[in-house]
């Protein structure tokens, strides 16, 4: 018999840089080793856009992998991408009822791209397949794959955080979306609590009753429901950190330190990542700690990001204001309190200037995960490790507990942590980093990607019938 193979499916499809150089992404370096194990497809939108695309995807073989990429019409990206996907349900599952629009034009959009994906894969897939699906990009892609006659075993991923029934409740076609992710097999969240918050909203909504801790009953279909608590490359960022101090940026940024201390954080440009908040927090510890003025520098790395959604292009200005009015009030000649950048930068020049940084500043004020946190207690000198300033809204604060974890609407306690950050002595430093390296070696990438993938290939005792809840 065939071995079965792994067919991915992720809005965005990483296909390895020709010239070797690019960095590969998350999901990528997640993928690798899954598709070491498995023959592998992983399917996607090709991030063009085509006046009359397609309905088969372009096939390109790399390394064991065939990815298989489909273009979109403009109109596609609109509704889709940038409107259904990042306009309204973007915003809601971070805890953002007021800045989700909502348009049903755009919701049919989602739901036409989802329907085009999920025709062009039902010629691809083999009924042996396992179909690994990512993001809420692709939550109805299961329920259109079923209504073409799929039964293949199919799990979701989703890679942000799952809100509470009451707020997911205000989105139109809310319940829609929740019918359609019970014909996964498989659902992972990123923590226990978003796979408790989509558990009580399929009970609330369909008087599903809960079998087993994590698996929620519908009568004649089964999904189970658990957290997967997504890892990095460990070793890996370790590595990169420990070789990248001969990178020209690296190097720069050290000889143009000196004396002071860096302060690091590294987001996209986001309103989930509380980069203006955080702004202000560094303001609010330089106006209380007035002897730090000049020997602290924060280093904000921030590549843009979804520059057509209007919500994005507003926080862009706010960012640039914040900044503006900060390093005005605050700065001296020959020292600039707060350096902004919009480049994306190779994991191996963000591995070293984490290394670099005696603070890391991760405050979110809502994130899946957020994986810069556990990079940046990968990137440290076990020696003289520096310390991570972490929101309790990022899911990584269930995991790093030794962080300072704090409240990011908060800026006088974002501030306070940063001072204790750096004051805090090395052996308190070394214990905390300690335990945090544990933590994030236990749950690294490959756990991660094997534990998902053994509880979907291992899942055939849940029935799986085509009749719609
Ligand atoms: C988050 C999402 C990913 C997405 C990434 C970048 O991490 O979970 O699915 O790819 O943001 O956003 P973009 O819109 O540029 O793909």
């Amino acid at each position: 018999m065939e071995l079965s193979r792994l067919v991915v499916v992720s809005n965005r499809v990483a296909v390895p840089d020709p010239t070797g150089k690019g960095s590969a992404g998350g999901l990528a370096v997640a993928l690798r080793e899954a598709f070491q194990a498995y023959q592998g497809i992983w399917f996607g939108w090709s991030g063009k856009v085509a006046a009359h695309p397609s309905s088969q995807p372009k096939l390109v073989d790399k390394e064991r992998v065939q990815y298989a990429l489909m273009d979109l019409t403009s109109l596609d990206r609109q509704e889709y991408y940038n409107g259904f996907a990042n306009r309204a349900l973007w915003p809601i599952m971070h805890y953002r009822i007021g800045l989700s629009e909502f348009s049903r034009a755009d919701y049919a959009g989602y739901l036409r791209v989802n329907r085009t994906f999920a025709t062009a894969l039902a010629q691809m897939v083999r009924p042996d397949d396992l179909v690994w699906v990512h993001d809420y990009h692709l939550i109805p892609l299961a329920a259109e794959m079923r209504a073409l006659g799929l039964t293949n075993r199919i799990g979701y991923f989703h890679h942000i955080p799952w809100p509470a029934p009451e707020v997911l409740g205000t989105l139109p076609g809310s319940r829609e979306l929740l019918r359609a992710i019970t014909d996964y097999d498989l659902v992972g969240m990123q923590t226990d609590r978003d796979a408790d918050n989509l558990r009580r909203a399929l009970m609330q909504e369909f008087g599903a009753a809960q079998r087993k801790a994590d698996i929620v009953d519908l009568g004649e279909r089964q999904t189970r429901v658990k957290g997967y608590p997504i890892g990095i490359d460990v070793r890996g960022f370790e590595q990169a950190a420990q070789r990248s101090g001969n990178h020209r940026i690296v190097r720069q940024t050290a000889a143009g330190l000196g004396s002071r201390q860096l302060i690091i954080g590294v987001d996209r440009l986001d309103y989930s990542k509380g980069i203006p908040e955080r702004m202000e927090a560094f303001e609010r510890f330089l106006i209380g700690n007035p002897d730090q003025r000049g020997r602290v520098t924060y280093l904000q790395i921030t590549p843009t990001s979804r520059s057509e959604v209007p919500e994005y292009a507003t926080l862009s200005r706010v960012v640039n204001e914040t900044l503006g009015r900060i390093n005005g009030s605050l700065g001296e000649p020959g020292w600039v309190p707060i350096h902004y950048v919009n480049s994306t930068y190779p994991r191996s020049v963000l591995a070293g200037l984490h290394r670099l940084a005696k603070v890391g500043l991760v405050t979110p004020m809502r994130d899946g995960m957020n994986l810069v946190a556990k990079e940046y207690v990968a990137a440290q000198n076990p020696e003289d490790p520096g310390v991570l300033v972490l929101s309790k809204f990022a899911g990584a604060a269930q995991q790093l507990t030794d962080a300072l974890i704090v409240n990011p609407n908060d800026k006088f306690e974002v501030a306070e942590a940063i001072r204790d950050a750096l004051y805090m002595d090395r052996t308190e430093r070394i214990t905390r980093w300690e335990r945090m390296m544990n933590a994030i070696r236990e749950t690294d990438v490959s756990w991660w990607a094997a534990t998902f993938l053994r509880d979907l290939s291992g899942n055939k005792s849940l029935g799986r019938t085509r009749t719609q809840v």
